[in-house]
C-alpha cells in the first residue's frame, strides 16, 4: 500500500483518543513500514505546552497502550521526529491561519504540499467548528490545491437524524463526502473485515443465508466496564446512541447485506445503505414491544463493589438513560422477511465479547422421536473479540449410544505469524490513500439514527420513572431473556 506523504492534523490533540488509539497507531505504521519519507503529524490544543513536552506526553502514552511492547526506540525516534505541536483554539479563526502557514513552512512541506489529513477528534459540539474554521482559512478541499485534503469525523456523528443531517450539509460545505472519512472503529476490526470474506469467499455458506434456512440472527455486544468517569458523554447518549446506532448496526448491515457489484467502496456501502433503508421505521408499538432497556443497579463485578448506575459521576440521580438496550429488527426485503435480528449491548455485563450468532432451522425430529423432543438448532458464532474465531455448532452421535450431542469446528483468527492490527491503525492507513470502504457514508449514518430515532421517541412516551434494573455480573435484564424465550428462542450461551 502506497501512502503519499501527507501532513495530518489531529484536532484535540491532548485527548485520550490520541493518546490512546490515534498515536499507538502511528506508531504501528511506521514499525510496519507503511509511512513515507515526508510525513507530518501536527497535534492542534489548546494546552500550553512545547513541541518537546507534547512529544514526552506521546512517548508515555505508547508505553502505557501501545499492543506491542516493548516501544522500539529506533521506530519512536523516526516518528517523533516529525511529531509537531500547534497550539491554538478550536473556536478561534485565526488559529488556523496561523496552522495554513506553518504547514507551509514545516521542513515536510515540499514533500507532503498541500495532502492534508484532518482529524476530529475532539468533543463532538467541535465537529461543525472545526470545519468552518478550516474554510474560512483556506484549508478545505476545493479546486486549485495540490494535493488531497481529506477530513476523518470520530463519532457520535450527531445525536439524533435532525443533528446529524445538519452535521452532514455543514461538512459538505468544505469537504465533498468522498473526501469525509467517518470513523466507526467496528469497521477497522480483522474478524469484522472478515465477514465480507468469509461471505462472499466461500460457496458453502453463502447458499444457507436466508429465510429459507436461518431462523434468526443475535448480535451481542456484551462489555463488563462499567461507564467508569464517563457519566458527563453517556448520560446523555445511552447505550443505544452510543453502540446500537453505530458499532451494532455496521454489524448488522455487513451480516445482512447483498454481494456487491465489485470490492469497490461504493459498491459494498450502497448494499448496506439498502439493509437499512429495508429495515421499516417500527411504530411506538413496535418498540415498545420488541426492545428492552435498563440500567445496571449495585452489585458486585468482578470482586469489586458497582455502584448503580444513577449513582455513577455527572449522572442525574433521575437519570433514564439505558446501559443495555436490545432491539428485535426486522428486514423487509426478499431474503430476509420474516427473520427476526435480535441486538444488545450492555455495560457492566458478565462477559466481555461482541459476536454474531447464525442461527439455523431446527432440524425435523422424525428419526429420533422415540428419545429426544427436539434437536439443537444448527448455529454459527462469528466471534469479533477478544478471541477471533467463527464456530460451528452442529449435531453428532455420542459414541456407543444412540443420542445425540452438540459438537463443535472452531477456527481461531488470530495465529502466532501473523501480525494482527488494530482497528485504528488499518483505519488511518486506509483513510491516507483515500479508501473509503471502511468508514460510514452520510446516508449510512443518517439511515440508522431513522431507526434509532423511533425507539427513542416511544420509549420517552413511555413516561418511566425509572428503567427496570440488572444485576452487575450477569447478561442483563430478564427481560432481554423473555423476548426471545416468548419467540421460543434462547440467547446464545457466553464464551
Ligand atoms: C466506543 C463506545 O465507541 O466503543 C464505548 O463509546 C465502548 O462506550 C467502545 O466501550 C467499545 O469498543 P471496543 O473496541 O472496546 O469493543
Amino acid at each position: 500500500i502506497k501512502v503519499p506523504p501527507t501532513a495530518v492534523v489531529i484536532f484535540g490533540a491532548s485527548g485520550d483518543l490520541t493518546h490512546r488509539k490515534i498515536i499507538p497507531a502511528f506508531y504501528h505504521l511506521q514499525k510496519n513500514g507503511h509511512l513515507p519519507d515526508g510525513m507530518a503529524i501536527i497535534g492542534f490544543a489548546r494546552r500550553e505546552q512545547s513541541e518537546q513536552q507534547f512529544r514526552e506526553g506521546l512517548r508515555q502514552s505508547l508505553e502505557d497502550f501501545s499492543h506491542t511492547q516493548p516501544i522500539d526506540q529506533s521506530v519512536w525516534t523516526a516518528l517523533e521526529s516529525h511529531l509537531y505541536y500547534h497550539k491554538g483554539d478550536l473556536s478561534n479563526p485565526e488559529d488556523y491561519v496561523a496552522l495554513a502557514e506553518r504547514l507551509r513552512t514545516l521542513p515536510e512541506a515540499s514533500a507532503f504540499r498541500e495532502n492534508h489529513l484532518f482529524y476530529l477528534a475532539t468533543a463532538p459540539n467541535f465537529f461543525p467548528v472545526v470545519a468552518e474554521n478550516l474554510g474560512k482559512a483556506g484549508l478545505h478541499a476545493r479546486e486549485g490545491v495540490t494535493g488531497c485534503r481529506r477530513l476523518i469525523v470520530e463519532k457520535p456523528f450527531g445525536t439524533d437524524l435532525p443533528s446529524a443531517r445538519s452535521l452532514n450539509e455543514t461538512l459538505h460545505k468544505v469537504f465533498p463526502e468522498r473526501c469525509i472519512f467517518r470513523i466507526d472503529h467496528y469497521l477497522g476490526k480483522e474478524n469484522v473485515q472478515n465477514l465480507l470474506y468469509f461471505r462472499f469467499g466461500n460457496s458453502i455458506f453463502e447458499p444457507l443465508w436466508d429465510r429459507r434456512y436461518i431462523d434468526h440472527v443475535q448480535i451481542t455486544v456484551a462489555e463488563t466496564q462499567t461507564i467508569g468517569s464517563r457519566g458527563g458523554y453517556y448520560d446523555m447518549a445511552g447505550a443505544s446512541r452510543d453502540m446500537l446506532q453505530n458499532h451494532l448496526m455496521q454489524l448488522f448491515t455487513l451480516i445482512a447485506m447483498e454481494p456487491p457489484a465489485s470490492l469497490e467502496a461504493e459498491s459494498i456501502r450502497d448494499e448496506k445503505v439498502k439493509v437499512l433503508r429495508s429495515v421499516p421505521t417500527p411504530t411506538s408499538e413496535e418498540v415498545l414491544r420488541n426492545s428492552v432497556r435498563a440500567q445496571y443497579g449495585p452489585g458486585i463485578l468482578g470482586g469489586r463493589t458497582v455502584r448503580p448506575y444513577r449513582e455513577e459521576d455527572r449522572v442525574s440521580r433521575r437519570s433514564l438513560t439505558e446501559t443495555y438496550v436490545c432491539l428485535r429488527l426486522e428486514i423487509d426485503n426478499w431474503r430476509w422477511s420474516g427473520v427476526p435480528f435480535y441486538l444488545r449491548t450492555g455495560k457492566a455485563l458478565s462477559q466481555q465479547y461482541t459476536e454474531i450468532c447464525i442461527v439455523f432451522h431446527r432440524p425435523p425430529c422424525v428419526l429420533f422421536a422415540h428419545s429426544l423432543k427436539h434437536i439443537a438448532r444448527n448455529w454459527l458464532k462469528i466471534r469479533i473479540q477478544p478471541i477471533e474465531g467463527i464456530h460451528l455448532l452442529f449435531n453428532t452421535k455420542v459414541p456407543a449410544q444412540p443420542l445425540i450431542q452438540e459438537a463443535r469446528m472452531n477456527f481461531y483468527y488470530r495465529r502466532q505469524d501473523h501480525y494482527f492490527p488494530e482497528a485504528y491503525e488499518r483505519l488511518l492507513l486506509d483513510a491516507l490513500i483515500g479508501e473509503s470502504t471502511l468508514f460510514t457514508r452520510s446516508d449510512e449514518v443518517e439511515q440508522a439514527w431513522r431507526i434509532v430515532d423511533a425507539v427513542q421517541e416511544a420509549w420517552k412516551e413511555e413516561e418511566l420513572d425509572r428503567l427496570p434494573l440488572y444485576a452487575p455480573g450477569s447478561m442483563g435484564p430478564v427481560e432481554a431473556e423473555e423476548l426471545l424465550r416468548r419467540e421460543g428462542r434462547r440467547w446464545g450461551d457466553p464464551p
